[in-house]
């Protein structure tokens, strides 16, 4: 199999690599400035050259309180920049993975969310998102539209970085606790989406096409992260701060974020056979790995 990736140096893209590198996968890395999501025309040719079995359409305005300022940008990537990839991928006839996000939904209640139940974003980078899965779906009944989230890795920004980072000269920190969701590890979706793209590539059911809830097994609130990451920390000599939590309400941000962020994930664990692992085996891989890379 031989897979193409938009976004070659972002959080996913890159565990893509290692994780297709690992399992004998060809990987083509699509990135700017030769494919850019604001200049759709530059995305068929190259998808064309690439020769690939199936496209990961992993590249977005992914910066949740900058869009709000910027909904141009957030829509332009996340919208028309997807629906150019899917309508590229339709044109050579094979399957598009397509990356979203738990942020298309409200955050009420306090059950996870189904892929059929009401989408409600409360900010403009869920929005565009959300446009995107419908410009996705309507370019291509060969897509699965793969919602994650709370997405860290060893590469780039994220909360696992940025804990050790801030924890490192503190006592104290304090991390909201009053949003609960799912903190997936960009290798898992990694391997979970080569599990997919297997199928996509191998089946025409199209039972396994359609809209997927793809997130770690198991819910905690981003201080329960914060812990989690410490006691990992903690076991390579880190000294770790005190995590206090907070409500939402005394951190404010420009974006609003959804309080529950809890995705069923049945649909595609029936559908796939894939199942991710838990959040805390990842939190485990992944810290391990960042403070190994500091000694
Ligand atoms: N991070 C999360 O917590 C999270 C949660 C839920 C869903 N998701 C979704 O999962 C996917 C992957 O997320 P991630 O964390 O891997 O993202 P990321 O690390 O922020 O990487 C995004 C990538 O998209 C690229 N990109 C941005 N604008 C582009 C454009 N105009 N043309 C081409 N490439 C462009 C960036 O390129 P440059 O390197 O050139 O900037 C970057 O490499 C995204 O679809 C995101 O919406 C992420």
């Amino acid at each position: 199999m031989k897979l193409a990736v938009t976004g070659r140096d972002g959080q996913v893209a890159r565990a893509l690599a290692e994780v297709a590198a690992a399992a004998g996968i060809t990987l083509i890395p699509l990135a700017r400035p030769e494919v850019d999501l604001t200049r759709p025309e530059t995305i068929a040719p190259a998808l064309h050259a690439a020769g690939v079995d199936a496209v990961i359409s992993a590249a977005a305005f992914t910066a949740v309180d900058a869009a709000e300022s910027d909904a141009d940008a957030a829509f332009a990537i996340n919208e028309a920049g997807a629906r150019a990839v899917a309508l590229a991928a339709a044109d050579l006839n094979i399957p598009v993975l397509h990356l979203s996000t738990d942020y298309v939904f409200d955050g009420s209640g306090d059950t996870p969310w189904r892929e059929g139940d009401a989408t409600g974003p409360l900010g403009v980078y869920g929005a565009s998102k959300l446009a995107g899965e419908r410009a996705v779906a309507a370019a291509t009944d060969n897509h699965a539209i793969l919602r994650t989230a709370w997405v860290y890795s060893p590469f780039g920004a994220n909360f696992v970085k940025t804990m050790l980072r801030v924890g490192a000269d503190r006592d104290e920190l304090k991390v909201v606790d009053d949003q609960i969701g799912h903190p997936t590890s960009a290798h898992h979706i990694a391997a979970a989406l080569i599990g997919i793209a297997r199928n996509l590539t191998t089946s025409p059911d199209p039972a396994l096409r359609g809209t997927f809830h793809m997130v770690a097994e198991g819910t905690t609130s981003w201080a329960g992260f914060a812990r989690e990451t410490f006691v990992e920390a903690s076991r390579h000599g880190f000294s770790a701060p005190r995590v206090t939590g907070i409500p939402t309400s005394e951190y404010p941000t420009p974006a609003a974020r959804p309080g529950n962020s809890q995705l069923d994930t049945t649909k595609l664990s029936q559908a796939h056979g894939i199942t991710l692992p838990r959040w805390q085996d990842g939190t485990a891989e992944v810290v391990t790995r960042l403070m190994e890379d500091r000694t």
